[in-house]
Parts: structure tokens; sequence; C-alpha cells
């Protein structure tokens, strides 16, 4: 088995970076000097990954005209000798064969995911939520399309979170299987903290064989009143081998404000234009609070 194709859902409404997001998709906000899309597509790329397909939805063009040339700013910046710009600028656009195809209602995860069918075929993918950025040695995604390789199965990227996190996530109830490899039994999507199975969270990575779209057709409406990935994947559990990577990395959920302020500083010091002079900064604004 082999994972040539990653989906990237980024058609959701983005309510909790309101008003930023109102004309701006949260996906397109600036990590530093790149729009947070852009590390995604790069994490897939990383990957091995060549055809990407983003869900998108009305609103939201500027996603697929940051991945597209622009001949006119490219002359202008050719003209004047900003060769490094030029460079940045064309990058997006030639960074893998990219596909878009709109959620034309919003109703979920499940549905989004959906929406890849025809692209996805008849082979296991690879699924990146467009808000969640990975800083890691080896791409998690990677990570993850390793063990479904390995184990010819689906596999879901997890994490321990803290008590009081879990009932934002779906969870896993879960058996050792390899080294941070895990067969998962049973899943839950947002569990209140008494009822959880564990406090593995699913982290926005996923790796999927094709039989979860006839499971997302007939997915009824869960929590949110939104069709979930999560309720599919638990439905293919009693069907299907699906493993549980507790993966290597940092995972920075930026569609919340904290989320995205954490990756903005941590990116921020990383950078070579930027990072000495904010550790400076930083360190002069801890005297001061
Ligand atoms: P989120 O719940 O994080 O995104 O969904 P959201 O719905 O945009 O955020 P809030 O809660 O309103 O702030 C996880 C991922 O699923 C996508 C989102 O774009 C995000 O990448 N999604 C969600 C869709 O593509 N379609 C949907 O109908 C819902």
């Amino acid at each position: 088995m082999k994972v040539r194709k990653a989906v990237i859902p980024a058609a959701g409404l983005g309510t909790r970076m309101l008003p930023a997001s109102k004309s701006v998709p949260k996906e397109m906000l600036p990590m530093v000097d790149k729009p947070v899309l852009q590390y995604i597509v790069e994490e897939a790329v990383a990957a091995g990954i060549e055809d990407i397909l983003i869900i998108t939805n009305r609103g939201k063009g500027a996603m697929d005209d940051y991945f597209d040339y622009a001949p006119e700013l490219e002359r202008r910046l050719e003209a004047s000798g900003k060769m490094a710009e030029l460079a940045a600028v064309r990058r997006p656009a030639e960074l893998a064969n990219l596909y878009f195809i709109r959620q034309k209602e919003t109703k979920g995860l499940g549905h989004a995911i959906g929406q890849a069918r025809r692209f996805v075929g008849d082979e296991p993918f690879a699924i990146l939520l467009g808000d969640d950025i990975m800083r890691a040695e080896r791409p998690v995604i990677g990570q993850l399309i390793e063990a479904a390789e390995a184990y010819d199965a689906s596999v879901i990227g997890v994490q321990q979170v803290p008590d009081e996190m879990v009932s934002k996530y779906g969870v896993i109830k879960a058996q050792p299987l390899g080294n941070k490899v895990f067969t998962v039994t049973d899943m839950q999507e947002k569990p209140a903290l008494t009822e959880k199975f564990s406090n593995y969270a699913v982290l926005g990575r996923y790796v999927l064989k094709p039989e979860i779209f006839d499971l997302l057709d007939h997915q009824a409406p869960g929590v949110g009143g939104e069709i979930q990935l999560t309720d599919s994947i638990k439905t293919l559990c009693g069907k299907n081998k699906v493993l549980a990577v507790d993966f290597e990395g940092r995972r920075y959920d930026t569609g919340n404000l904290r989320g995205f302020l954490e990756a903005t500083i941590d990116f921020a010091l990383d950078h070579p234009e930027t990072g000495e002079w904010l550790k400076g900064f930083l360190r002069d604004k801890a005297k001061e609070v």
C-alpha cells in the first residue's frame, strides 16, 4: 500500500478567530511570513505527497490565488532585482499539484472529507487539518504514513492531552501494539471528562483507507449537529484495522487565538530574520510584567 494523495479540509467558518476570519480565511493568516496553509502543504510535500486536494468554501478564494503565479508582481520583483522575494512568491505555485473543491454547505469535517471521494478514488489517503500546524523533525504525516504502510491499516495521529482539554477532542480507546503504535478499538467525539476512554486525543492528522467514504455517506449528524469524521472512524474500527500513532512533534491549533499566538512566537523565535530580535524583545517584556 502506498499513500500518494492528501486532502486538506479548510472550509470551516473559523468562528473562534472572528472578526479577523470574517473576510480573510483563518488558513491564510500569516504565521510570521507565510500563511498557515503553506506550512501544511509543505508538511505533506515533505512526506512525499505530490497531489493535494484543498476543501474550500465561498469567500475563501484567497487560498487558491495564493498557490497560483502572480505575473505582474513577479515581473516587478525581477525588474528590481529582488530575486529572493521572487523565489518566495513563486514557491507556493510550484510546491505540488494542488486541486480545489468547494464544500457547498458547512456541515462538518466528515462532510468536508466526503467531498474528496472522486479525487481519492480507490487509494489510501492522508488528511491534514487546515489550521493545525506541526513543528517536528520528521513530518508528522510521514510518521503516520510509515505506520499505515507497515501495517496496511488506517492510522490516526494522537497525543496525550491534560484532563481539562479532553472534551475538546476526539478521543481513542486503544491497546498497545508496537513502539508508539496502538490498535484503536473505539472512539468518542468531545467526551465529558467522566466518560473519557483515555487522554489520547486525535490531533489533526489521519491516513485513511477509501472504505471511509461509504461510511461518511451514511453518517448521521453527531456532536454540534455536524457530520463528524470521528463517528465514521469509530464504525471503521469495528470493520477494519485502525491504528493510532503517538507522533513526535508539537502541534499548534492556529484556529484559536492562544494556539495562534503560541505558534507565532515559536516560529518567530526560529526564524533567521526575527529570532534574535524577538528573544531580546521578550526578555525586556518579561521584566515589565
Ligand atoms: P474546526 O472546528 O477546527 O474549524 O474544524 P472551524 O469549524 O472552521 O472552526 P470554528 O470552530 O468555527 O472556530 C476542523 C477542520 O475541519 C475543517 C476546518 O476548516 C478545519 O480545518 N472543516 C470544518 C471543514 O472543512 N468543513 C466543515 O464543515 C467544518
